[in-house]
């Protein structure tokens, strides 16, 4: 097995590597004068299985491009099996056609993976899990909650609560809950599909009085799916609040919105490198590769 680090996981696809013990082949990158991208593979990797692993974080366009131009070459190139560990998976938002004639971006993209040859896809957190039926060849998707669950378990946390900011995955926050022995709930959100306005309502009314509270999410992009949890949070009386996601997109401005809001600690994986990203999915999927579950 041969692993690639792509350039938008280098960090990530290299601490895979040496926890699994298995052969790197590092990308020669460079971007020419007029903004197109040059890739180049620095070994062999005719008859051999090969993972590339790069996530689809800003630039998004440039990440997915690198990652097409990455996996149709290895298929050139002889590579028996390519198996794409996309940690963040973009475009997932766009899954539906809610207004008439807008474009489905998560599903142009799966058909763009499978043409360019992805024999199987793995990522993290996908943001609906409707979005695996779409793809043809197997797709899997991890979730990094038990890993957020653990982080925070090595927090004194007071009286911890559980929060998913909307009703797309409680089960998420149910994961985390479980590992901190307490209990969850979730709220329900509203997005206004021509402004992108979003508002929050309690779905079920749930006690966090004078609790620490864990928000967690797959996706923080803008902030204000968590602020919004965080102001539903202060008005129900939660002592301090803690922020969880598995994706730090952090479109500029998010992170100090979150904590203008009174966020205590933000904290994400290293699906997205960021100031945040004090979680590493490594263990997790080195874990999975060497259960043959991958
Ligand atoms: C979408 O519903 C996701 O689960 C996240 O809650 C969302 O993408 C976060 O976006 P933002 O940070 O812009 O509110």
């Amino acid at each position: 097995m041969i692993i690639v680090p792509g350039p938008s996981s280098k960090e990530l696809g290299h601490k895979i590597a040496q926890l699994l013990n298995e052969e790197i082949i590092s990308i020669e990158q460079k971007v020419f004068p007029d903004g197109e991208n040059y890739l180049r593979f620095t070994g062999e990797v005719e008859g051999e299985e090969v993972i590339v692993v790069q996530t689809m974080g800003p630039p998004q366009n440039t990440s997915l491009i690198q990652l097409l131009f990455m996996l149709r070459t290895l298929k050139e190139l002889g590579a028996k099996k390519t198996i794409a560990i996309v940690p963040y998976f973009a475009y997932a938002r766009q899954d539906e056609r809610y207004r008439p004639g807008e474009v489905v971006s998560a599903k142009i993209v799966i058909d763009l993976l499978e043409k360019v040859g992805a024999d199987k896809f793995i990522t993290f957190d996908i943001h609906n899990l409707k979005l695996l039926k779409y793809f043809k060849i197997e797709a899997i998707n991890l979730t990094a909650m038990p890993l957020i669950g653990e982080f925070f378990s090595k927090f004194k946390l007071r009286k911890p609560f559980v929060l998913a900011p909307d009703q797309e995955n409680p089960k998420r926050a149910e994961i985390v809950a479980k590992i901190l022995g307490c209990d969850y709930s979730w709220l329900d959100k509203f997005r206004d599909r021509v402004t992108g306005e979003i508002e929050s309502k309690i779905h079920e009314d749930f006690d966090v009085s004078d609790k620490d509270v864990i928000i967690v999410d797959d996706i923080i992009s803008t902030g204000k799916t968590i602020v919004n949890a965080i102001e539903i949070l202060k008005r129900k009386g939660a002592k301090d609040i803690y922020v969880g996601c598995t994706h730090p997109v952090l479109a500029p401005g998010a992170l100090e919105r979150i904590t203008k809001a009174g966020a205590k600690v933000i904290v994400a994986t290293d699906s997205i490198s960021s100031n945040i990203s004090k979680i590493s999915l490594a263990p997790l999927i080195a874990g999975y590769v060497k259960k043959g579950q991958l």
